[in-house]
């Protein structure tokens, strides 16, 4: 049965006041085949016996199921390649200070779905570890969603996630293989690579001052979803947790223009990069 518009403007309303998402009506078909599915894990036979148990209020379980399904995770390994090689490139240009540091590297991942931006992030450390302080380096990942956000955490990976943009050279260094009791051949990240990352549930929405401050900030293919102002509010807290000078990163069909004037622009080849401004030096 084909749920009311009414239904689905209720939990789009809700949605967009939980994690600045907006539905558009073009787009309640999206929407409705997600309260579908939260209804199955509840229970309930569909979205309208849904409804009715929000209308009682929103328990912590029913708004984790809607913020697991109301948000897209679509992800993969080293996504937008040409984004990593100037990452790697920043890193080799600011070497000879990094070196010398005693801070350790610092990069957040803001939004990291199921995991696979933040150990594409840890391969390339790993790699570069010679070019980084000698206290290493720490990756924050954090995302609103905490079935995503568990995945991120556990790091497994089915054949097919693997084969989205990971070759067998990094796939064998950094992951373990196994197999599931239906035969299925997975991959499980090592201990290693894991061990200086940590995943932090945040809602983009809310302060960041907890996260502390950054060298890089990668915040990719989730300001789309957002209305501009929020995009603003959230570039600008990004910001403030990058230090000045530090590297930010979006998804490659989003920019900074017309959100935030604070950064200077550098193109890598086919990547563009935002370098916080030192805004105390402004005249
Ligand atoms: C399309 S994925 C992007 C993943 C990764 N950054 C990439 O580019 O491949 C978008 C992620 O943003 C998360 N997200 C959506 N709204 C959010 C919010 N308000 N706060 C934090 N994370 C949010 C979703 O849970 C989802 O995992």
């Amino acid at each position: 049965m084909k749920t009311s518009n009414v239904i689905i403007k209720f939990f789009a309303d809700y949605v967009s006041s939980q994690l600045g998402i907006i539905y558009s009506e073009t787009n309640y078909y999206q929407l409705e085949t997600r309260l579908q599915e939260v209804a199955k894990l509840m229970n309930l036979n569909d979205a309208e016996e849904l409804y009715v148990l929000a209308q009682k209020g929103f328990s912590p379980q029913l708004k984790n199921l809607l913020l697991d399904f109301a948000t897209n995770n679509e992800t993969l390994f080293f996504r937008d390649p040409p984004a990593f090689q100037a990452i790697e490139r920043v890193i080799e240009a600011e070497s000879h200070e990094l070196v010398n540091r005693v801070q350790p590297f610092r990069v957040w991942s803001a939004a990291c779905s199921f995991g696979q931006e933040v150990y594409s992030l840890a391969m390339i450390l790993d790699r570069m570890r010679n070019l980084l302080p000698a206290s290493g380096y720490e990756i924050v990942a954090t995302d609103v969603s905490s079935r995503a956000l568990k995945a991120a955490e556990e790091g497994i990976y089915s054949e097919m996630n693997v084969a989205r943009g990971l070759d067998s050279f990094l796939r064998d260094r950094h992951f373990l293989q196994q197999t599931t009791s239906n035969g299925d051949i997975e991959w499980k990240v090592r201990p290693e690579l894991r061990r200086g990352i940590r995943f932090l549930n945040q809602n983009l929405l809310d302060s960041f001052d907890a996260l502390g401050t950054f060298d890089l900030i990668l915040c990719r293919n989730v300001l789309i979803y957002q209305t501009t102002d929020s995009r603003k509010d959230i570039v600008k807290k990004i910001f403030n947790r990058l230090r000045p000078g530090g590297t930010f990163l979006l998804g490659s069909s989003e920019s900074l223009l017309g959100i935030s004037e604070d950064f200077e622009t550098d193109r890598f080849e086919r990547a563009t990069l935002y370098r916080r401004k030192d805004l105390s030096k402004a005249s």
